[in-house]
């Protein structure tokens, strides 16, 4: 079936019949979904779920009433509650759209009231401004929540941003094993409390030694490419049990060390998968094209290399990820 994900006549007749139907992103508006649930199809995740995927405010609100370690935050409707917030937290401070943003689209330093001004431009209805943090690193666990309500958790990786936008995934996370008993409980805990079901990924700041929420994906979600190669069962297997009320599978690592590192389109506009035959010869490596037109500063697919020592599969993947962007190293 081919369709806007906008339109409710094409996703009614995507829901014709079928058993359950779920996301891979979530580019569809809240009010369809709404009325596809009325209508009775069987969304996974539910509506109100996605939501906490879908509205960053609705989001950080959510988490926060339900006790949940959430950034300070402020809904922002004008430049002067912006600049009210960051004369209590300091400049700069981040702005975010609620709604629409990805990798690092829909986020904004801010150094002052004019950025602010320009940011809230895009958001009549406001913007959430956070402080800007300190982070000791970036986490994500990952976790699937069947219909039938069992839940598992994936080891918690480091992912490592540029500009805003995830780079690199890296197991094991280089971190406590009680800081990762700790995310995993979050994960799980939060899973619950929304009604998650399929594959959640929560993504967590580490800030002052402390867990904080940054987003939550309710789909397979690049911080789980890893588990292609790197778990015993990958996210998007995962997610089909999940959904489907089937029972879950391992999510055990196949290897001590797994690194993914995102192939972006290089500035001068050429496309990786004309690198493919040199990105290979790069002993371990397992590439991923998407398949998408090449265009600069766009994800175009991952490399993944497992090995014994995290270190050594992390340069390994980072040089065939360089190759295919047209980069010597
Ligand atoms: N309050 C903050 N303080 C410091 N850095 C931040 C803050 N908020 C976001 N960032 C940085 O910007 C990145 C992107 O932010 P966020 O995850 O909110 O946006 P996104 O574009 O929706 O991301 P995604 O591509 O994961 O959907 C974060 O991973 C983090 O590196
Ligand atoms: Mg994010």
């Amino acid at each position: 079936v081919l369709g806007s994900a906008a339109e409710l006549a094409d996703l009614r007749t995507l829901a014709a019949g079928a058993d359950v139907v779920t996301f891979d992103h979530e580019g569809v508006p809240p009010e369809v979904l709404a009325t596809l649930a009325a209508d009775g199809v069987p969304l996974a995740p539910s509506p109100e779920a996605q939501l906490m995927a879908q509205d960053k405010l609705h989001a950080r609100v959510e988490l926060g009433r339900l006790g949940f370690p959430v950034p300070p935050f402020v809904h922002a409707r004008t430049p002067r509650d912006v600049a009210a917030f960051a004369a209590e937290h300091g400049w700069p401070v981040v702005g975010k759209l609620p709604r629409g943003g990805y990798d690092g689209r829909g986020v904004a330093v801010l150094d002052g009231a004019p950025g602010a001004a320009e940011l809230l431009r895009d958001a009549p209805a406001g913007i959430v401004v956070e402080p800007h943090l300190a982070l000791d690193r970036e986490l994500a666990v990952l976790v699937a929540r069947s219909t039938s309500g069992e839940a598992v958790a994936y080891p918690v990786v480091e992912t490592v941003q540029r500009d805003g936008m995830c780079r690199e995934i890296l197991f094991p996370a280089p971190i406590d094993p009680l800081l990762a008993d700790e995310a995993h409980a979050l994960a799980l805990s939060i899973a619950e409390e929304i009604g998650a079901t399929g594959v959640l990924a929560v993504e967590l700041f580490v800030s002052e030694d402390r867990l904080l929420v940054n987003e939550l994906a309710l789909r397979p979600h690049n911080s789980g490419h890893w588990t292609i190669e790197g778990a015993s069962t990958s996210q998007f297997e995962q997610h089909l049990r999940a959904v489907l009320g089937w029972p879950l599978g391992d999510t055990d690592p196949t290897a001590p060390a797994v690194a993914t590192i995102n192939v972006v389109g290089p500035p001068d506009g050429t496309d990786p998968a004309t690198r493919v035959a040199v990105a290979l010869g790069v002993p371990g490596a397992r590439v991923h094209l998407y398949g998408k037109a090449a265009r600069p500063g766009r994800k175009l697919g991952h490399v993944t290399v497992r090995g014994d020592d995290p270190a050594a599969a992390r340069a390994r993947a980072l040089q065939a990820a360089a190759l295919l962007e047209g980069r010597d190293s």
